[in-house]
C-alpha cells in the first residue's frame, strides 16, 4: 500500500493514537477551500442542524466565504467514505494566555451516524490536539438532550463542567447545553 501524505489517516493505520481502527474504508483528511459544497449541504442536514447551531437559509456564497476564511487557528478535518464527505469536524486553538485550549466541533451526515465516523472524527482531533499540537484543554458545548454526542465526548474523556441555561434558541424553544471539556494531563494542567 503507499504511504498516504501526513495529514490523511486511512482505515486502520493510526500509529501512536492507541484508538481502534476506524471503520472499514474511511479516511480522515485535512479539509480544504474545494470541499464547502459538500460540507454546506452536510451542515444544512435537518438532524446536523439540531445539534449545532447552523441556521436555515445560510447562503452557498457565505458558506464559500466561511470555507476560504476559517477562523486562526483552525484545524479542519473531514471523513470521506467511498469519495463522499460525510462527517466534519474542527478544533480552533484559542491565543495568548488560553493558547494551551481548543473548541472543538464536529458533524456526521444524517445517513451515517452511529457507525463509528464521530469517534474517528474526535480520535483524529484528540491526536492531534495531543500530540501535535500541544494543547491541554479541548472544549465544546453540547445540548444537555444530545444522548449521542454526549456518550461520545465522555467516551474520550471530556467531562461535564457546568450547565448553560436557555443557552440557545432550537426550534421554536430555548435550551439548555452543557460546557464540556478534557484536560489532557490534569495533573499537570493549569490551575
Ligand atoms: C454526535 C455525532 C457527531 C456522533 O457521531 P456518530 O458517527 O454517530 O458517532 P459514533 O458512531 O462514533 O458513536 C459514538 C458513540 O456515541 C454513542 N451513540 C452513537 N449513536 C447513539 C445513539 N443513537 N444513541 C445513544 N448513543 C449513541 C455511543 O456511545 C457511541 O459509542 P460506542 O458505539 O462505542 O458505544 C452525530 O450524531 C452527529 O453529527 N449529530 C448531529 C450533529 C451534532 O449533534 N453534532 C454535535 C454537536 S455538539
Amino acid at each position: 500500500m503507499p504511504d498516504a501524505p501526513p495529514h490523511e489517516t486511512p482505515a486502520g493505520s493510526r500509529p501512536g493514537s492507541g484508538a481502534p481502527p476506524h471503520p472499514a474504508g474511511l479516511t480522515i483528511r485535512a479539509r480544504e477551500p474545494g470541499d464547502w459544497q459538500e460540507v454546506a449541504a452536510l451542515m444544512d442536514l435537518p438532524k446536523v442542524r439540531f445539534g449545532t447551531l447552523r441556521l436555515p437559509f445560510t447562503s452557498k456564497e457565505q458558506w464559500r466565504k466561511m470555507m476560504e476564511t476559517p477562523p486562526d487557528g483552525m484545524t479542519g478535518i473531514v471523513a470521506v467514505l467511498h469519495g463522499r464527505i460525510v462527517g466534519n469536524a474542527g478544533v480552533v486553538q484559542h491565543k495568548g494566555r488560553r493558547s494551551h485550549a481548543g473548541d472543538i466541533g464536529m458533524s456526521v451526515h444524517d445517513d451515517f451516524c452511529g457507525r463509528g465516523i464521530g469517534s474517528a472524527l474526535m480520535a483524529a482531533l484528540v491526536d492531534a490536539s495531543d500530540n501535535w499540537l500541544n494543547l491541554r484543554r479541548l472544549e465544546l458545548t453540547v445540548y444537555v438532550d444530545n444522548e449521542p454526542a454526549i456518550r461520545l465526548y465522555r467516551k474520550f474523556g471530556f467531562e461535564i463542567e457546568g450547565t448553560r441555561r436557555a443557552d440557545v434558541f432550537r426550534d421554536g424553544r430555548f435550551v439548555d447545553s452543557f460546557a464540556m471539556a478534557r484536560l489532557r494531563d490534569a495533573a499537570s494542567a493549569p490551575p
